[in-house]
This record gives C-alpha cells, sequence and structure tokens, in this order.
C-alpha cells in the first residue's frame, strides 16, 4: 500500500483535531474502535482515527487484497515465496482451515510424541541417571527462545508440580552456570531447541552442557539428558542425541511461529501437556475469529491497520508495548522478535523498494516499572510513540487493593498520553512549562479477561495475524529474515581469521583486542 492520498488527507486532517475532541466525539465512532474475541477486548478508541479515517483504511485494506491473503495464509498458500513454502504454525493449534489436511495429520504425530515424552519425564520414570528428572534446560536462542521464555514466566504460577524450567540462550558462559545452578546434574534434561541445528550460540551452549555433565555423569549417561526440537532431524542426530528423542517439526514452521510445535516441548514438560493444550486452544479460538469476522471486527485486521495507520500515514516510527503484569516480563521482547524480524524489510514480494518503510521499532515492558524509567520521555520528549496497554480486566474490579491499583495506573497513564495537562503560566510563573503536558499521543488497551493459557496464546495468535495483516499493507514476505544472514557469516569470517577484506576500523579493533593478529 503507498500512502493513498485519501489516507494522507485524512492524517492531515486530523493532525489538526485534538485527541481529547476525537475521543469525546461519541459512541458511535468508539464503537467501532472497540472490539472482543477468544477472551481479548480491543480498545481503539484512544487513537488518533475516526469514521472517515476508519473507512479509508479499510478501503486500502480491500483494495490491496487483504481478504484474499488471509485466505492463502490460512489455506496452506505460498506466503513465502522467498523460501517457497507456506506458514502453516497454525496447524499446531488445527487453527482456521487446516483441520483434515496432511498437515493435520503429521502435527497429530508428532503432538501424541512431545506428550507422551512429557508426561513420562512428568511422571518421574525418565531418570537416566537414576533422578527423575527436576530441572529442565531449553537451550536455544531468537524464536527457539523467546516463547518459551514468554510462556514458562506467565504460566509458571498456574501449572501443578512439574520440573523446574530454565533457559540458556547467550554465548556468554555465565547463563548456562545460572541455569544448572542448584541443580542435581543427574535431574537435569537439556531440551536443545533450533529449527536449523545450526545456529553457533545454540550449538557451542549445547555441547558446553554436554561437557560440562559428561563430567558429573559420565560420557555413557549424559547422552539421555539431551532432547532436541528440530527441524532438521538428521543434524539433531548427528549431533548425539538418539532417533527417539528428536522431535521434529516442518520447515512451513518459521522460527518466531515455533513455540507451538516440538519447540514448546520444554513448556510441555514444565507446565504439563494439558496447560499446553489450552495455550494452543486459545491461538485456535483467535485463528477462528481472524479468519470469519468480517474486516471491521476482525481484532488483528484493525489492530494491523492502527499501527500501519501510525507507522505510515502518522509516520511514527516506534510503538511501545507496556504489559501490566509481571507475568509478562518477556512479551515486549516476544513482540520485538516477532515484529521485527518479520516487518524489518523495505523490498517488496515483487522485489521493488518498498512503498514503505516497513513495521515499527517495537520496545516496552512492564508497568508499572516503566512508568518510573521511560515514561517520563513518553509524555514530555518530542517524539510521539503509540502504545499498546496490555492489561488483565479481572484487575480492575479485584479484591486485592494492589491489583486495582495496577489497573488505575494503567488507565491513568493512557488519560494522561491522551489529554496532556494546560498549567496556568499565571498561577505557576516559573513552572508551568515544565509541568505541562502535550498530551495528543495515541494508545490502544488490550485488556485480557485473566491470564490464562488460552488467553495468552489467543494474544499472541493476535499479534502473529496483526503482523501479517500489515505486511499485506506493506507489500513484504513477513515469513523470511535475510537481514540476519551477513552478520553470521563475518562471525565465521573473524573466528577463522579471514578478515583480509574488512574495513580497517575492524581490523584494528581486532588487533587491539587480541582476537586475531592483522
Ligand atoms: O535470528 C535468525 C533466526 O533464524 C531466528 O529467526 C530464529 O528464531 C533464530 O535465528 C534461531 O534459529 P534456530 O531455531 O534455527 O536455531
Amino acid at each position: 500500500m503507498v500512502l493513498t492520498s485519501d489516507l494522507a488527507a485524512h492524517a492531515e486532517r486530523l493532525g489538526k483535531v485534538s485527541l481529547r475532541t476525537l475521543a469525546d466525539s461519541g459512541e458511535t465512532r468508539s464503537n467501532r474502535l472497540l472490539a472482543r474475541a477468544a477472551g481479548i477486548e480491543f480498545d481503539a478508541s484512544k487513537q488518533r482515527l475516526d469514521e472517515a479515517a476508519l473507512n479509508a483504511l479499510f478501503k486500502a485494506a480491500r483494495e490491496a487484497g487483504l481478504e484474499e491473503q488471509r485466505d492463502k495464509l490460512l489455506s496452506g498458500g505460498v506466503v513465502n515465496p522467498t523460501e517457497d513454502r507456506p506458514a502453516l504454525h497454525m496447524a499446531y493449534r488445527h487453527g482456521a482451515r487446516i483441520s483434515g489436511t496432511p498437515e493435520a495429520e503429521l502435527v497429530d504425530r508428532t503432538q501424541a510424541q512431545t506428550r507422551a515424552f512429557a508426561e513420562t519425564v512428568r511422571s518421574g520414570d525418565y531418570a537416566p541417571s537414576a533422578l527423575p528428572i527436576a530441572r529442565v534446560i531449553n537451550i536455544g536462542i531468537g524464536g527457539s527462545d523467546l516463547g518459551p521464555r514468554l510462556v514458562a514466566d506467565a504460566l509458571s504460577d498456574l501449572a501443578g508440580d512439574g520440573p523446574e524450567l530454565r533457559f540458556v540462550a547467550s554465548l556468554d558462559p555465565s547463563d548456562l552456570k545460572q541455569a544448572v545452578s542448584g541443580a542435581e546434574p543427574e535431574a537435569i534434561l537439556f531440551v536443545v531447541a533450533s529449527k536449523s541445528f545450526s545456529t553457533q550460540e545454540t550449538l557451542m551452549s549445547a555441547e558446553a552442557a554436554r561437557d560440562w555433565l559428561e563430567g558429573h555423569v559420565g560420557p555413557e549417561r549424559a547422552g539421555a539428558h539431551f532432547v532436541a526440537a528440530s527441524a532438521a532431524p538428521d543434524k539433531a542426530r548427528a549431533f548425539g542425541i538418539a532417533p527417539e528423542h528428536v522431535f521434529d517439526f516442518p520447515d512451513w514452521v518459521g522460527g518466531r511461529y515455533s513455540v507451538w510445535s516440538a519447540v514448546g516441548l520444554a513448556l510441555e514438560i514444565g507446565l504439563g501437556p494439558d496447560l499446553f493444550e489450552d495455550f494452543r486452544a486459545g491461538a485456535r479460538d483467535m485463528d477462528a475469529h481472524f479468519a470469519v469476522a468480517p474486516l471491521e471486527e476482525n481484532i488483528p485486521v484493525l489492530k494491523g491497520l492502527i499501527d500501519v495507520w501510525n507507522r505510515v500515514a502518522l509516520g511514527y516510527p516506534s510503538r511501545c508495548v507496556a504489559a501490566y503484569s509481571a507475568r509478562l516480563g518477556k512479551l515486549a521482547d516476544y513482540f520485538q522478535q516477532l515484529e521485527m524480524e518479520s516487518l524489518g524489510k523495505s523490498v517488496t514480494l515483487d522485489n521493488r523498494p518498498g512503498p514503505t518503510p516497513g513495521g515499527a521499532l517495537v520496545w516496552g515492558g512492564n508497568g508499572t516499572e516503566i512508568q518510573h524509567s521511560f515514561f517520563q520521555w513518553l509524555h514530555q520528549g518530542r517524539d510521539v510513540v503509540p502504545v499498546d496497554f496490555i492489561g488483565i480486566a479481572r484487575h480492575f474490579a479485584s479484591s486485592d487493593p494492589r491489583e486495582r491499583a495496577l489497573a488505575a495506573n494503567m488507565a491513568a497513564q493512557g488519560a494522561a498520553l491522551l489529554d496532556g495537562r494546560q498549567v496556568d503560566p499565571e498561577a505557576e510563573p516559573l513552572l508551568a512549562a515544565h509541568k505541562s503536558m502535550p498530551g495528543g499521543r495515541p494508545s490502544n488497551t488490550l485488556l485480557l479477561d485473566d491470564l490464562s493459557a488460552r488467553t495468552l496464546g489467543a494474544l499472541i495468535a493476535l499479534h502473529e495475524h496483526k503482523v501479517f495483516v500489515e505486511s499485506v499493507m506493506y507489500e513484504i514476505n513477513p515469513f523470511d529474515q535475510w537481514g540476519v544472514e551477513l552478520g553470521k557469516v563475518l562471525t565465521k569470517g573473524i573466528l577463522d581469521g579471514e578478515i583480509s577484506e574488512y574495513d580497517a576500523s575492524t581490523r584494528a579493533l581486532l588487533a587491539r583486542t587480541g582476537l586475531i593478529q592483522d
């Protein structure tokens, strides 16, 4: 979608209207900016949009073929042409129109395998060094880390007894050291999660873990403490993992969409297969909504179009994710990878320079802590950053005053960003300008009925689909990530000492620091 003259005109017109005036303009507008599905309420009534601009957005979406592209995605069409494959992660929750297909059969088989293994480990029957498994350590990075980590943080409170979950993503040896600390080596199970099974960080950490474990349980036993989740099962077996402990998934599951697949194995063990299935069911609820709801009432569509509006029509380069739950500590990180690896592109599907700069920079953290760090910048800095407030509906009427205060803080921040404050200079001649706040800063409020496995699944699926909606509008492929390749190649060059073609600054840095002799 090139920024149509229609949309540009609406953006210019609405740029002159106060956000307060828009917010107060009546129920018809507010109702069009409010939608509910799968245990989530999406309230966009604090956006710089009115009905005419919304109509223009939906018109642009239809002209971009959004409905056809959505159907192509959900029916397994090749939506990732640069890698010549579909994007069928939804098959792992049997969402939309996938049921009954060969993909669903494959998924059923591998899900039965991971469930059986998870149950064996949880029962204590899996004890390769005579102790039941008490700690599961996921070794992975990017999509093979962030999904399991987010879900473990969010749902561990709801899980019954099960092995404790830890994560290793960094090459810094202290990451592995901390992950094993306090556990009996004989009671640890490592899940090596890597779609490609060739990611340097993951393989080096897995090798270090194996060396460490061999030192404790002996080389003959160490192997059984390792299982793998991978789309490259041959490589996992070549690493030394027993074939029956290599849980595979197809390459049409993208790394940042892989938590639903065997990459969720650590979760299935730690949280239990039933809770993990509830998580998938929530995503399935959102898939069903995305597949059939009219565009105007479709939350992923509305959310995606609003993000496009803010990014392209209003020109806001970033978006803040503010999650008002301590259990959603990794949500901003997760959305950051999902969105920035998917939408950080500026070449169209048919190889033209993109008509837009691609998706926004995504960043954020947890409320209320972030109110005491970067919210000052959001309120009085020059840059306007739309905020997504993500909270729990139950908190508003909770009997626990802390939960009510958490909810009140979230609502107050949205109101403050919208309205700002004008302090009368006559009343406070010295401080009026410092204390005044411009307001006019848009936000969304996403309320989960409660933070359950089901609503978390729906929240993630909502964002997966809204990223797809944006990609259609930007005319880009959201499922590849060629931009991360160059750094991997150059790292190898450095470690191999082949840097004669590198720039003088980098060569000097490496010579000075002793990594390499120039
Ligand atoms: O950073 C690129 C990337 O390929 C991500 O897309 C992926 O989630 C991550 O690396 C890890 O890859 P793998 O699962 O193949 O180890």
